[in-house]
């Protein structure tokens, strides 16, 4: 559906400091149909990567392509944008914005009705669309961002943090609005830095660190890869011969807990055997996507 190819951004914060590179070269694909969260931490370059995506931000090396072949100015009109920060003319209300949105998608007022019957209700925003936007709650702006984004039917959908700042429920209708759409056969592709929404969500992941993607792919074959290779044993007590084999992790009320290499395992059981000790629990240490996001150093 698109794929982003070796793109690299420097920023020059003033004069005398040194360009920061905040892309170093990054390349990802997303195929049609696929619903794929783009992860990191903040100040990753997420919404660069994004904003160089949709033409607001220059391309100063590298390629971004849109179905297939095309060129995206042609294509503009399949795609649905979500910026991180959308801006609304706050003097006008809900519904005006939405119909003003809709317009410059060039659709027709029935179209743009169709799309309100459609999507306000599920957004939780119909009963707010004659209000004016400078009364809105963040919550509120976000679930009307959504809708304009949505509006046009676009086969591809771009969304930039959709969840910040919505309360729990709000985080779920959109998720399950974005599940729906991807279910109808749309493209989405979504930051966040809450792995657990994209989670949630996605079979699939782009994963960015310090202007580096880490990983790709599917989250399950991701998890699994770090699966694994640990082990965590718990016993009921220290040895310097199990310690020189295996890290302890934690130590409470005489349990210990070890982090065993998986190739080290049978010598862990053998040695706690040999020295009496008793293994209480001996199971696979299962990361979760937020551990081995966060937790690693980007070095997943
Ligand atoms: N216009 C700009 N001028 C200078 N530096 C910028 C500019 N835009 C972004 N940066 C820098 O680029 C880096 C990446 O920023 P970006 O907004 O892409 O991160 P992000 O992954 O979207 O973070 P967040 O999760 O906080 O939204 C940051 O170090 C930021 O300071
Ligand atoms: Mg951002």
């Amino acid at each position: 559906m698109f794929e982003v190819k070796d793109l690299k951004k420097n920023y020059k914060t003033d004069f005398w400091t040194k360009p920061v590179e905040v892309l170093k070269g990054i390349s990802f694909k997303v195929g049609r149909g696929e619903i794929v969260g783009f992860l990191g931490a903040n100040g990753a370059g997420k919404t660069t990567t994004i904003k160089m995506m949709m033409g607001f931000t220059s391309v100063e090396q590298g390629s971004i392509s849109f179905f297939e072949q095309s060129k995206f100015k042609k294509e503009a009109h399949r795609i649905g944008y979500l910026p991180e920060r959308p801006y609304f003319y706050p003097h006008l209300t809900g519904m005006e914005m939405v119909r003003y949105m809709g317009s410059l998608c060039n659709l027709s007022p029935d179209q743009i009705s169709q799309g309100i019957d459609k999507y306000a209700k599920r957004l939780r925003i119909d009963h707010a669309l004659s209000r004016k936007i400078n009364g809105y709650s963040k919550g509120m702006l976000q679930r009307l961002g959504v809708l304009c984004t949505i509006l046009h039917d676009p086969d591809l959908i771009i969304l930039d943090e959709p969840l910040s700042g919505l309360d729990p429920r709000g985080r779920k209708d959109i998720k399950d609005l974005l599940v729906e759409l991807n279910n109808e056969g749309k493209t989405i592709f979504f930051s966040s830095h809450i792995v657990s929404d994209v989670e949630e969500v996605c079979e699939k992941v782009v994963v960015l660190d310090f202007g580096e993607i880490v990983y790709q792919g599917d989250i399950d074959e991701l998890i699994q890869s770090k699966t694994d290779a640990i082990y965590l044993a718990i016993t009921n007590s220290k040895s310097n011969k199990l310690q020189d084999l295996a890290r302890i992790i934690s130590e409470k009320d005489a349990m210990v807990t070890y982090s065993i290499d998986s190739h080290k395992k049978n010598e862990f059981i053998k040695i706690a055997i040999s020295e009496g000790i008793e293994i209480m629990a001996l199971h696979k240490d299962t990361p979760t996507l937020e551990e081995i996001v966060y937790k690693t150093g980007g070095e997943i």
